[in-house]
């Protein structure tokens, strides 16, 4: 069979604008990496409203510093897996991300008065995570793209229920890079997903929901009475409309299989 020149032309480009993409990306991340001064003042200490408990902060935060950690064990994972020396170098300079703000964490805990436990709802959603036993790409859909999308979406908002200087000069640090993460992960998994199997698509859209739902409930059950009137009670099934949305952004599934996939 004949190869068209002009797709060809077409599939190098692309290939070429993925690579630059992921590089700028890594780019990015080594430069983060190399700043010395981060300029947070930890010297600020914690202020918080009077309502709020400061155990409730602990326990918030400690919730942060876990999911960190889950993070680094599943960019281990993927240095082992995959097989794309770009995607390889960016989760390299991921894990360095996800160390400095283990430390960041850990500084802030120490000064609220120590690490809580983790959360039912939370420990159960980082296991599964960990447990996906398909291909590479489940698990950077489940942490790339919806865990680390939704964290991003609970830091912005302890900063608007939480008003502390010192949090606040920490989460801008951590946004811009769990931003360049999910980054990645739409980028990588919007080329990566064009040649998975339907079967193995689906199979990670259902794995995925299923975590979600699954665990939305013990989490939303350890929240606080004040935090789970302003989420809301439909607070999963709004939350997953949204990420539904972002799976069809990255490929993963398309609008009317996540119709009839929705229903099993
Ligand atoms: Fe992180
Ligand atoms: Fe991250």
């Amino acid at each position: 069979m004949r190869s068209d020149p002009a797709l060809t032309a077409m599939d190098h480009s692309a290939a070429a604008i993925h690579t630059a993409r992921l590089h700028r990306l890594t780019e990015k991340g080594l430069r983060a990496a190399d700043i010395t001064d981060d300029g947070i003042d930890w010297d600020t200490g914690i202020k918080k409203p009077a309502w709020l408990r400061m155990q409730y902060v602990r326990t918030a935060v400690s919730q942060l510093y876990f999911g960190e950690i889950a993070t680094i064990t599943m960019c281990e994972r993927l240095l082992r897996e995959l097989d794309d020396d770009n995607a390889i170098r960016f989760v390299r300079t991921q894990i360095a991300d996800e160390q400095r703000h283990v430390g960041y964490y850990e500084r802030y805990l120490a000064r609220a008065g120590g690490i809580e436990e983790i959360c039912e709802g939370v420990a159960m959603a980082y296991d599964r995570a960990l447990t996906w036993r398909g291909s590479y790409h489940g698990a950077i859909v489940a942490f790339h793209i919806v865990l680390e999308g939704e964290g991003l979406r609970l830091q912005q908002l302890y900063g608007d229920w939480f008003p502390c200087p010192l949090f606040k000069q920490m989460n801008t640090l951590i946004a811009r890079d769990e931003g360049r993460h999910v980054a990645f992960g739409k980028i990588f998994l919007r080329r990566q997903l064009q040649t998975l199997a339907l079967e193995e698509r689906i199979a990670i859209y259902q794995w995925v929901r299923k975590l979600w739902f699954d665990c939305a409930g013990p989490i939303q059950a350890d929240m606080p009475g004040i935090v789970f009137r302003a989420v809301g009670r439909s607070w999963a099934e709004t939350r997953w409309r949204r990420q539904r949305e972002a799976l069809i952004d990255i490929g993963l599934v398309l609008p009317h299989e996540t119709a009839q996939f929705d229903r099993c």
